[in-house]
């Protein structure tokens, strides 16, 4: 067994399942305790001195933690990492006043990141997804769910998942895939509403069969928006990824409401997710289900928008919220939970305690991994993240840089190594 000493503090919400309203500020704290680890679990966290008697003579090794802050690793429960290509110089043209929509309707946007992506091969795709969550796991990250979506013909969204199944053998994070085959319309359908169900026919009857033959993707997700997919085609989708044993996800209501919110909850969906224009309506079918609302508040920044989504409605009301990075190179080009953390707090009136249970426990809950990763306890997996502070609202409080000075996953401490 392993001993982690030396903590100045361990903080953790506690539970199996997601939290809501209140509970979402209950974070158990223990001052200068430690953790035990057995293989790749907790077996133990508290003061050493009320250690029972039985964990002391198994305790093999040491971790000397010098005084540093413990967390459950983070879970980044909405990416779209397997992309080939930047679209930096598209970021240049938005700070100079383009809209994201001007820029897409130009021939940039996604269908540029679909280009390179098309033009990539599986083993660039694996390497690029595999510099993604090496960077992820230096920022705090053990668990990233990673979709498809940049391909949007069968071929290249099945090589976009097997490049997921393939980075994970040496991803130092845990990658969960899903398939977002109906994030937009592929250049070759836009020209007709034929065109169009096409398409949709398409995802429904070859593309979510493949996926579900090579079982290559956990959930399957749809983005339901004005001038993409309406909530018609999007339901329909989702239902024909859950009858092949795909659970459903929902980019809902990110840039107009089309009642996203509400056709996620009634779908079962384990996740709707952006939320920025969501009506009261859906806080409300949300707050009522198990469908978590996962906020992305680094979309919101990175568009330069001063809209984020309702965060104190969604706790107030009873949702399960959860925060994740959106991680793409288009709409949020980042890996960092911590300054999707900060965003939380400064921008959407989140407490620390709430933005630590949102970006573990709730985002494990999106991914239905509750029951085994999210929090520090006896019996879960051992994913933590050790960050350089007195106490866990440093997390927020010393903002800008980067805390983490040691990653766990499943009990082993993770190399931070940069690139590939
Ligand atoms: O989650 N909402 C749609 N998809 C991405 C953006 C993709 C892109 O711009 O490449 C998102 O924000
Ligand atoms: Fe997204």
């Amino acid at each position: 067994m392993l001993l982690v000493r030396n903590l100045s503090q361990i903080a953790t919400p506690a539970g199996r399942t997601g939290l809501r309203g209140r509970a979402m500020r209950e974070l158990r704290v223990v001052e200068r305790g430690v953790i035990v680890i057995d293989g790749e679990r907790f077996v133990w966290t508290g003061v050493e001195s009320q250690m029972p008697e039985s964990i002391r003579p198994a305790i093999s090794d040491d971790f000397d933690a010098r005084g540093a802050t413990a967390l459950p690793g983070f879970v980044d429960s909405h990416t779209h990492i397997p992309f080939a290509g930047f679209r930096e110089s598209e970021f240049n043209r938005r700070l100079q006043g383009e809209t994201y929509e001007q820029v897409a309707a130009s021939g940039g946007g996604i269908a540029s990141t679909v280009r390179s992506t098309r033009a990539a091969s599986e083993e660039e795709l694996a390497s690029n997804v595999l510099a993604r969550a090496r960077m992820m796991a230096r920022y705090g990250t053990t668990t990233v769910e990673a979709k498809s979506g940049y391909g949007l013909d069968k071929e290249c969204e099945l090589k976009q998942l097997r490049a997921i199944r393939r980075a994970a053998a040496d991803s130092p994070v845990r990658l969960v895939p899903t398939c977002l085959a109906a994030h937009e319309f592929p250049p070759e359908s836009r020209g007709s509403e034929m065109a169009r169900e096409g398409w949709v026919s398409t995802v429904i009857g070859e593309i979510l069969p493949a996926v579900a033959e090579e079982k290559l993707a956990v959930f399957c997700d749809a983005f339901v928006e004005r001038g993409v997919f309406t909530r018609d085609q999007g339901e329909r989708v989702l239902r024909a990824g859950a009858a092949l044993g795909m659970t459903p996800r929902l980019h809902a209501d990110e840039l107009s409401d089309t009642n996203g919110a509400s056709l996620a909850a009634s779908v079962g969906a384990a996740s709707a997710d952006h939320l920025m224009q969501v009506s009261d309506a859906g806080i409300k079918a949300l707050a009522a289900s198990d469908t978590v609302a996962n906020l992305l508040p680094g979309t919101s920044l990175f568009l330069m928008s001063e809209r984020f989504a309702p965060a104190r409605r969604f706790i107030e009301a009873g949702a399960i919220v959860s925060l994740s990075t959106d991680c793409n190179p288009g709409s949020s080009m980042t890996e960092s939970m911590q300054i999707v953390m900060q965003l939380a707090t400064l921008r959407m009136r989140m407490t620390v305690e709430e933005s630590i249970t949102a970006a573990t426990l709730n985002g494990a809950h999106s991914l239905r991994m509750a029951h085994e990763i999210g929090s520090i306890e006896p019996g879960k997996r051992a994913d933590l993240v050790l960050i350089d502070a007195p106490s866990y609202l440093h997390l927020v409080y010393h903002f800008g840089v980067n805390l983490v000075t040691a990653v766990f996953r499943d009990g082993k401490v993770v190399p931070l190594t940069v690139n590939r």
